[in-house]
């Protein structure tokens, strides 16, 4: 039977490289990429799948179940590849109610689609998370699979219980789902509201760059590609009701990265040595900031055989690259709404 995959938040960030790496590599695949098309999601992001024979892209809200029901019925879904998310901590704090009813319920109508339209075959459910449903560390240890849940934000809460609601179906039901929980991702066409993505256009735009609080907090990042290869490596050898962490062994404080940054564009745009440095701002912190995420991510590499490909200089050169050859994307991607979400945001 071909396999009829929908892959849901395709035009998002981490879902356009997943779109991508499924629709070129496999191509005996129906790849069918479901997304709200919210001020996250870009059909700019997947130009150069947009016309593959074996891709398909559908306009649509997770929050719909009859809507979803229909699209199961109408493609012939077999799998599902679920990213659909709203996805900053941020815009979770001052909105929560969407994280709430797209992130919890819209995860609840996918589940409960699939149980009902799945009632033989192979099939697999595999819902993407975050390590931040694992709360915040100190300066030692990691999360492992076995950590207890201890989400601290609206974003992780609403994560976590999509995570139960996954497990729950699986025990209840026997869906055949999969989870993993991965770290920070950066690459190319992340939205500009994330950490990497804003300091590169701050510091290109010369303008202030926001470090939350001490800047001491600690995060574990990952080039978004290794993540997509991960997503690939557990969809097709992952253990049904498995959950695998996907980590990149690669710690930064906040400030350390962001003198990083400025380190690499200032040789990139010609500028005299330390000159964006001294845009760095300490702005008021986060509430309830959480500290350190760090990732044990052996279980995956033992079991699966992944590891990252790109040592973080490389990741972080190239991704400041992919911004700096495209201002289109940015230009486009920062015009209206974020403007105002920016003044918001920022303004004390
Ligand atoms: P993103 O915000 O860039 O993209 C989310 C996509 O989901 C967008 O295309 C948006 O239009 C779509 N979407 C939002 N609400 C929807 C709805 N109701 N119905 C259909 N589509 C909807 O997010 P991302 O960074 O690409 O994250 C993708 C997934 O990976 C999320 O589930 C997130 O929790 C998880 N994750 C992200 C990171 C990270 O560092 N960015 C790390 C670990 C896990
Ligand atoms: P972010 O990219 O929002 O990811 P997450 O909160 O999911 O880890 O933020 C990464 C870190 O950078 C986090 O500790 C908050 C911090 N941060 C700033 O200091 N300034 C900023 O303007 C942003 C967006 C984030």
């Amino acid at each position: 039977m071909q396999k009829k995959i929908l892959i849901t938040g395709g035009a998002g960030f981490i879902g356009s490289h997943v779109v991508r790496l499924f629709v070129n590599k496999y191509p005996e695949y129906q790849i069918i990429n479901l997304d709200k098309l919210t001020y996250a999601g870009n059909l700019e992001n997947l130009k150069d799948v947009e016309n593959a024979p074996n891709y398909e892209f559908v306009k649509g809200d997770i929050q719909e179940k009859d809507f979803l029901a229909q699209l199961f019925t109408d493609k012939k879904i077999t799998d599902v590849i679920h990213l659909a998310a709203e996805s900053h901590v941020d815009r979770s704090i001052s909105g929560p109610m969407e994280f709430i009813i797209t992130n919890i319920v819209g995860t609840a109508n996918l589940l409960e689609v699939a149980r009902t339209s799945w009632l033989e075959g192979e099939h697999v459910f595999y819902h993407i998370s975050t390590d931040e449903v694992y709360g915040s560390l100190g300066a030692e240890g990691f999360f492992e699979e076995t950590t207890a849940y201890d989400p601290r934000s609206p974003y992780s809460a609403s994560k976590a219980s999509s995570d139960h609601l996954v497990r729950a179906y699986y025990h209840t039901y026997k869906l055949p789902v999969k989870l993993s929980n991965c770290s920070n991702n950066y690459g190319s066409h992340q939205f500009p509201e994330k950490l990497i993505p804003l300091m590169i256009n701050n510091i290109k735009n010369n303008k202030p760059l926001p470090v939350y609080g001490t800047g001491e907090n600690v995060r574990d990042w990952l080039w978004v590609e290794d993540h997509a290869r991960a997503i690939d490596t557990i969809f097709h050898k992952g253990k049904i009701g498995d959950t695998y962490n996907i980590g990149g062994w690669n710690e930064w404080t906040n400030i350390a990265l962001v003198k990083k940054m400025c380190q690499i564009m200032d040789v990139k745009l010609g500028r005299d040595a330390g000159t964006s440095e001294k845009l760095i701002t300490y702005v008021k912190d986060r509430a309830g900031h959480d500290m350190r995420y760090a990732i044990d991510a052996t279980k995956i590499k033992d079991e699966l055989g992944w590891v990252p490909s790109l040592e973080f200089e490389e990741g972080l050169d190239k991704t400041v690259d992919w911004y700096l050859q495209n201002e289109e994307w940015i230009n486009d991607v920062t015009s209206g709404d974020y403007q105002k979400y920016y003044k918001q945001h920022y303004s004390n």
